[in-house]
């Protein structure tokens, strides 16, 4: 995933394309670069890596342009090397565009314009799209179109249409310098309105402190931006007529407001989320109906549910697969959405298909949900298909592709590391399956209220927990820092926290961490334990209680440093571990919210000690809009 922004207005276009892409960094940080107008010429500055190197390069440029793009790299194509960083131009150094995305028919178009004349200077995919212009340009020009008022337009839309795959772009042309094009097709896009002035960008973050007016563009538009108004196109070239809305988006949300790191912001934020969870699906008062706004047919004699995620979603799906089955009773799968997409589930009747992505974006997520649309449509009526979307991005491409929503209100996430959304996807699992257990009636009134009152305890435990949690992960840390290896164990509802727990630490400490259902050790990956590979057990009091207890003690046995995330006053806790990171004694169903908040800062703590970028750690990008 890559992130782009377009200014087109009165202002200093450098300083707002630098500020947007600050905000996009989180997109990719593999290299950045902008390209501006000015005098005629178009002004292309890249650099190689996080933003700061472009930003230095800049320093001393004072520009009058007052139009430009700018990009932010995640590679797909290409090593992340200047030579390949975006903007791209074409031969004549006259079109220049940025792109977030993929274009899969990029080498055919390549060797046609090579053997045209058009000298390529990059391995990316995206410098094809400058080329493709330039000469539809030359072609328009040709044929006697030069005084059109349309001509840029014209080119750039005969250029999408010879384009292939998922993607967004933002092109400028040196001869039409009150003109920003941008186009969407698979890949997110939104215009911000200002005042005789527009930006565009990949997501929102970019320009909310400029406007809140915006228009996410649809797949298949292309938008005309110059400083007298904005036109939208189909690829076809019919106009059509579209609104701006304003975005509810504070600006302050953005900020890390005192925190070192956007991530420890976000996981001190979870009370919030858990809190604004409830009050949007569960009622106050008591009353025992859940407000998840789904439609009475996706409920209608549902026999099975199948759920498609990647990476933390997925775990989140896996937490919603225990509720779902042991509180609802429903049988659940839950499944890799990269994997489902070429060996899919036989067809079963009366599915419910869940797509779990915090972005909304995930490529692999929305393929396998258009996938599954796909082979479900034309068959009978109880294999007709019903999707339901999970997002924390109502906005996004999810939001547009599947008729049914849970908002997973966790405001914007900026760490790369999921963490809120991460809780606020587990509080849309437990509305999900207690609303379906409520209308099945598969759990008793008064058990089914207890979980609710229960639920409505956790942003206070969160809060109570924190303090102490926060201190001691950050003395852990000192410990950790030089380890290379750790284990995570768990159970029940909490083996996906395990494996939560040891995505986080790999993702930001790039230590090497596995999670285990704790039965599953010695089977085989007890062999690893020894004094150099630290256990985190998660021991919550419950069903499966004794027996992570013995599990841990097997590691011990062999030598390994035990930590448990458990509550503090349990004896037998205190005797076995060699560390404890408390955790209030809740119900064992509703523990993983509570659970994984310690290893979320331990991971946090041991990244941050080792000195690590912990908010954009290396190769990741906040979510893969590619396959
Ligand atoms: C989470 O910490 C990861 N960065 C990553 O696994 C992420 O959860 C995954 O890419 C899915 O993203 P999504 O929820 O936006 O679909």
């Amino acid at each position: 995933m890559c992130g782009i922004v377009g200014y087109i207005g009165t202002q200093a276009a450098t300083e707002i394309l630098l500020s947007g892409l600050e905000k996009l960094e989180y997109r990719g940080y593999d290299s950045a670069g902008i390209a501006t107008i000015w005098e005629d010429k178009i002004h292309c500055v890249r650099a190689k890596g996080k933003l700061y190197n472009l930003r230095s390069k800049l320093e001393h440029l004072q520009t009058p342009a007052r139009i430009g793009i700018g990009h932010t790299r995640w590679a797909t194509h290409g090593k992340p090397e200047e030579y390949n960083a975006h903007p791209h131009t074409d031969t004549a150094n006259r079109v220049a565009v940025v792109q977030n995305g993929i274009i899969e028919n990029y080498r055919d178009l390549r060797e046609q314009l090579k053997a045209n004349g058009h000298q390529f200077r990059s391995d990316t995919d995206t410098e094809v799209i400058p080329h493709l212009i330039a000469q539809f340009l030359k072609e328009e020009i040709a044929r006697g179109e030069s005084n059109s008022e349309f001509v840029f337009l014209e080119a750039v839309k005969k250029a999408v249409n010879k384009l292939e795959g998922a993607f967004a772009i933002a092109v400028i042309c040196a001869d039409y310098p009150d003109e920003l094009i941008v186009v969407r097709q698979q890949a997110p896009l939104v215009v911000g309105f200002g005042q005789g002035e527009f930006f565009c960008a990949s997501d929102t973050p970019a320009i909310i402190s400029h406007t809140r007016a915006v228009l996410p563009l649809e797949n298949g538009e292309i938008a005309r931006l110059t400083p007298l108004g904005i036109e939208i196109y189909n690829f076809a070239g019919q106009r059509l007529k579209k609104h701006p809305r304003l975005l509810s988006l504070n600006p302050m949300m953005v900020e890390k407001q005192g925190f070192k790191h956007f991530m420890l912001k976000e996981i001190h934020e979870q009370p919030g989320v858990v809190r604004a969870c409830l009050e949007a699906y569960f009622n106050s008062n008591g009353s025992s109906s859940i407000n998840l706004g789904l439609s009475d047919e996706l409920y209608a004699d549902l026999e099975q549910i199948q759920i498609v995620a990647c990476g933390t979603s997925w775990h989140a799906a896996l937490v919603g697969k225990y509720l779902l089955e042991q509180l609802a009773q429903i049988p659940t799968q839950v499944q890799y959405a990269s994997e489902f997409r070429y060996a899919p589930s036989p067809l079963t009747p009366n599915t419910l298909t869940i797509g779990v992505t915090q972005s909304g974006e995930t490529a692999d997520t929305l393929a396998a949900l258009a996938m599954e649309k796909e082979r479900r449509q034309n068959k009978q009526p109880k294999y007709q298909p019903r999707l339901l979307g999970i997002t924390n991005r109502p906005e996004s491409t999810l939001g547009h592709m599947v008729p049914n929503i849970i908002n997973t209100l966790a405001g914007i996430e900026i760490g790369v590391a999921a963490t809120k959304t991460f809780t606020a996807q587990l509080m849309a699992f437990y509305a999900l399956a207690l609303d379906l257990a409520y209308r099945r009636q598969t759990v008793a009134p008064d058990v089914w209220e207890d979980i609710v009152k229960g639920l409505w305890q956790i942003p206070k435990e969160i809060e109570t927990n924190l303090e102490t949690q926060e201190r001691l992960t950050e003395q852990l840390a000192h410990d950790f820092a030089e380890t290379t290896d750790f284990i995570f164990v768990g159970r029940g509802i909490n083996f996906p926290i395990a494996l939560e727990g040891a995505l986080k630490l790999k993702e930001i400490s790039y230590i090497h961490a596995e999670g285990y259902p704790a039965g599953e050790m010695k089977h085989g990956p007890i062999a690893l334990l020894d004094a150099k590979v630290p256990v985190v057990a998660i021991a919550m009091p419950g069903s499966v209680y004794e027996k992570v207890i013995s599990n841990a003690q097997e590691a011990k046995a062999r030598d390994s440093r035990l930590l448990g995330v458990t509550p503090v006053n349990d004896k037998e806790a205190a005797e076995i571990f060699n560390d404890i990171i408390p955790v209030s004694p809740v119900d064992e169903l509703l523990s993983p919210i509570l659970t994984v908040v310690p290893l979320q800062l331990l991971a946090y703590h041991i990244a941050a000690r080792r000195g690590l970028d912990v908010d954009q750690p290396r190769n990741l990008a906040k979510s893969v809009t590619v396959e």
